[in-house]
């Protein structure tokens, strides 16, 4: 993690609204109603912090941010990571309850494992935050905390559109779509927010899919999914459509990629398949602005990537969590998207913003990565 990085995490806690001796969270709830008394103080209380794996790069920057802003402000805190095994976290969860954890900050793995484990949560009256991804189908899940996931698919499809304006009639381009693991609740609003933009210029010929895997509704997105949002696993899918569908001379214009980490394993596809950066390069989309993918759109392998400043997620799942503690009101921002299945979970968005070569140095004045780091 870049050195500009860490300093502007603790400049950000020097100046953050959060504050010593609260009260803690000692909370009674019925399920599906949000936890609303405190009583403690900040010391008492401990925080377990959930987070998925430590082989994607954006969640050791969200795992440490948020360790660092709770520990700055005086709470007790436990971090795990659990290499992306369902199992491992669902072990790591019932042990941060047995160990007496007042809140919960889970970036669940497979989103739909976990209701047995948050019913013991609940039971210990514990409140539960879900971190960047939704848990669904229990009641037991007090708050969101996300970035407008719907936003980041509808930016990717904008970003495709506008690029190669389809709303001006060009065409036809041939697309590859790709969509995230099948068990991340995320995954789905990607794909409905760059389906919602491009499936209209599929219906009209515009955009062609050679492999045929074109998903015939939102609904279907999972038909292209890639578990684990592994690299190597969307690197190995690129290259049987390029093997099986772009013999003889036929080029691929466009590839959605809902995120950084399969946009890497695409473009070393794409790189190992003769296509190199140049007016001919593919339309190539990501989020998370990973620094590789960052350096890849700086070299022109990587047309965009949705940023997502996870410091402001950690700030404010910790401005969530004094809150909790005061026994104050959580403020949220949107009680309507986010049904998991069981109920509509109360929820903070934060906004994304589209990164392209032009406008790197928004990541270096932010301090998100130091120039060095880019190589600028
Ligand atoms: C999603 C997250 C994205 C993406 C992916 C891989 O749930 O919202 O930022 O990076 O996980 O970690």
């Amino acid at each position: 993690m870049s050195q500009a990085w860490k300093k502007s995490a603790i400049a950000m806690v020097a100046a953050g609204a959060l504050v010593g001796s609260l009260a803690a969270c000692s909370t009674e709830r019925d399920a599906g109603s949000e936890s609303t008394e405190g009583a403690g103080t900040v010391e008492e209380t401990l925080v377990g912090i959930a987070m998925p794996t430590k082989s994607l790069e954006r969640w050791n920057r969200d795992g440490a941010h948020l360790e660092e802003l709770l520990g700055e402000a005086g709470f007790e805190t436990s971090l795990q990571y659990a290499d992306n095994k369902v199992d491992q976290q669902i072990t790591q969860l019932e042990n941060m309850i047995n160990q007496g954890a007042d809140i919960l900050v889970i970036a669940s793995i497979d989103g739909t494992a976990l209701a047995p484990t948050l019913e013991q949560a609940a039971e210990a009256g514990i409140t539960v935050i879900a971190y960047d991804r939704l848990i669904n189908d229990t009641p037991n899940v007090d708050y969101y905390a996300t970035f407008d996931n719907y936003g980041v698919g509808t930016m990717q499809g904008e970003f495709i559109a506008e690029t190669l304006d389809l709303a001006g009639g060009a065409g036809p381009f041939n697309l590859e779509p790709f969509a995230g693991s099948p068990d991340d609740n995320n995954a789905k609003f990607f794909f409905a927010g760059a389906w919602d933009v491009l499936s209209e210029y599929v219906d009209s010929g515009q955009l062609v899919v050679p492999s045929g895997k074109a998903p015939a509704s939102n609904d279907d997105w999972q038909s292209i999914g890639v578990q684990g949002w592994s690299s190597d696993t969307a690197q190995s899918e690129m290259e049987n459509r390029l093997n099986s569908f772009y013999a003889g001379g036929t080029k691929v214009d466009v590839v959605l990629s809902p995120n950084d980490s399969l946009a890497l394993g695409i473009a070393q596809a794409l790189e190992g398949n003769g296509y190199a950066p140049g007016p001919d390069y593919p339309v190539l989309t990501g989020q998370d602005a990973d620094q590789a993918n960052v350096l890849n759109m700086i070299a022109g392998k990587q047309s965009m990537s949705v940023w997502k400043d996870t410091r402001t997620l950690g700030d404010q799942v910790a401005t969530m969590i004094q809150q909790i503690v005061d026994g104050e009101t959580v403020e949220v921002n949107d009680e309507e998207t986010y049904d998991n299945g069981v109920k509509v979970v109360p929820t903070y968005l934060l906004p994304p913003q589209v990164i392209t070569p032009e406008n790197v140095d928004v990541l270096t004045e932010s301090g998100f990565y130091a120039a060095e780091d880019l190589g600028l």
